[in-house]
């Protein structure tokens, strides 16, 4: 174990003295060796439809390149908050896109998804595709959440506006365009709405409209290859496949109904399902009293006592009171269950889940990984894209084996040696005593080893 641990340690050492050198030595802007990126995101693709679903030109993909089965993503498992941890390597705590609902005391804003354009929410983070730009590279995407709006004063280089209407192929052949005229595009970003709308509608238990939606979505991907294939950007391009959380079944039998345990006057319900956001009106000991109690299936936190593991309590907009609904359970005030598949709940669910997926020159080909974070992403694209990172809560280390020029495998293959040599020299050692022994139990037949030996020894003196 130490001399693993040794091992792991000068690795790690000799190859992040490698990095710095070569970031050093690059000229900022010029990009003539670097290989760009493009970023693909299938909102709610949860990691098990891989298994459970055909999918086999998303399966042509993985085969040629890495598959990482499931990424731990960040809570709350929506959305926003997910596509922008992806591109900035931060907890929704310290990048501030929360939920997907929000509501700033301080100015009385309120964020919504439908309005969402206000710098404001944005700006406390750098994503990915503004770092390019501030590197003097350009950047094209197609409808990834938050690359038509003004963040740090930027838009995406080039972008389409977002709108939900606009076809999978038409949103690739304008990336496809930007990628292929302009050569200082290098991190493009794509962004499709599937099987996330499906899984919403009619729950992902509901396998012949999720078997409808998945070949739609292993379509696209066919189509995604073959676009890149038919421009010559196949081999020439690093292509990340991924998503931003899993969806888990909803059930009728399965509600939270706030109005049986709280008068609605006593709060405000800033966010709703399956992790609410509570502000309230007068005392809020007394309101927690009863939340807490409200259902089994439902905890409620006081904001100072959310689980450090969830990384959501150092942000002015995380409300005084934050409930959590149990995977699969409805959070409403009155009502009926609004939809049969949902997200949001705790990031330690692997219902919560997506998968990732590369391709292209710097990856290696059939490499699988079980795990890893999602925040880890943002400092792999950095250094593929070898511009510096911001400040954030990801590991190149725990991710760098995904590349080919990383030695990673040598080393296993190394530490594999070192094991086995121990493994066969404590084999012979322990055979030797074996043998030893039955030497004092039988004693006749080793008797002339023995002489030998000590033949051997007597030479010199005569
Ligand atoms: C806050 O905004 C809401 C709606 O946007 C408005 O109705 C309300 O009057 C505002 N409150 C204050 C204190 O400005
Ligand atoms: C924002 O960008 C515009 C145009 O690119 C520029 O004129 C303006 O000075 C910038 N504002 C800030 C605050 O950087
Ligand atoms: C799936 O949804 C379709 C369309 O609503 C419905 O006809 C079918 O019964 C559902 N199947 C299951 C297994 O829920
Ligand atoms: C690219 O196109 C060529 C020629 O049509 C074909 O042989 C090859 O399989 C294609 N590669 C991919 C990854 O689709
Ligand atoms: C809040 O406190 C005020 C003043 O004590 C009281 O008039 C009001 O009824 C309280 N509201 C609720 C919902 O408890
Ligand atoms: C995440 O990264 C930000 C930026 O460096 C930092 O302020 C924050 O403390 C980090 N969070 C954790 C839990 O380490
Ligand atoms: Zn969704």
């Amino acid at each position: 174990m130490h001399l693993h641990a040794i091992l792991c340690v000068l690795a790690t050492y000799y190859e992040s003295a490698l990095s710095l050198n070569a970031r050093s030595n690059e000229q900022k802007g010029d990009g003539k060796d670097v290989t760009p990126l493009l970023l693909v995101s299938f909102d709610g693709f949860r990691s098990d439809y891989l298994e459970k679903y055909p999918l086999p030109n998303l399966q042509k993909f993985i085969s040629g390149g890495v598959l990482i089965d499931h990424l731990s993503n960040v809570f709350t498992t929506k959305t926003f908050p997910n596509h922008y941890s992806l591109v900035t390597g931060l907890y929704a705590e310290s990048h501030g896109i929360l939920a997907s609902r929000m509501y700033d005391s301080e100015t009385n804003k309120t964020f919504t998804i439908r309005d969402s354009s206000d710098p404001f929410w944005w700006d406390e983070a750098t994503p990915l595709w503004v770092s390019v730009q501030n590197w003097n590279y350009k950047s094209a995407a197609a409808m990834w959440p938050g690359t038509d709006l003004m963040i740090q004063n930027r838009t995406s280089t080039y972008f389409l506006k977002y709108n939900p209407k606009v076809p999978f192929n038409e949103r690739l052949d304008s990336l496809i365009k930007w990628l292929t005229e302009e050569k200082l595009v290098k991190f493009a970003a794509l962004y499709w709405e599937e099987p996330d709308s499906t899984g919403h509608t009619y729950g992902p238990e509901n396998t012949t409209m999720m078997a409808k939606a998945l070949k739609e979505v292993d379509d696209n991907v066919g189509l995604l290859m073959d676009r890149l294939n038919q421009t010559g950007l196949w081999g020439k391009i690093n292509v990340i496949i991924t998503s931003d959380h899993g969806m888990v079944q909803c059930s009728q039998d399965r509600l939270i109904r706030l109005d049986d345990c709280v008068d609605r006057n006593s709060y405000i319900l800033v966010d709703t399902t399956p992790v609410a956001a509570i502000i309230p009106v007068n005392d809020s000991s007394d309101l927690y009293k009863k939340l807490s109690t409200c259902n089994v299936h439902m905890k409620a936190y006081m904001k100072a006592a959310i689980p450090d593991r969830l990384h959501y309590r150092n942000n002015k907009r995380i409300q005084p009171i934050l409930l959590m609904a149990d995977e699969g359970w409805t959070i409403v005030q009155q009502g009926n269950l609004p939809r049969l598949g949902d997200h949001g709940y705790d990031n330690s669910l692997a219902s919560m889940h997506p998968f990732l997926a590369a391709q292209g020159p710097a990856f290696r080909k059939g490499y699988r990984m079980n795990t890893i974070n999602s925040v880890d992403l943002y400092p792999l694209m950095c250094n593929l894209l070898g511009i510096p990172e911001m400040p954030n809560n990801g590991s190149f280390s725990n991710v760098r084996c995904v590349l080919l020029r990383e030695k990673c495998s040598d080393l296993a293959a190394v530490i594999g040696i070192v094991i086995g040599a121990l493994i066969v020299l404590t084999t012979i050692t322990l055979l030797f005593r074996l043998l030893k022994n039955r030497e004092h139990s039988l004693p006749r037949p080793f008797a002339r080893l023995e002489l030998e030996e000590d033949d051997d020894d007597e030479p010199l003196l005569e």
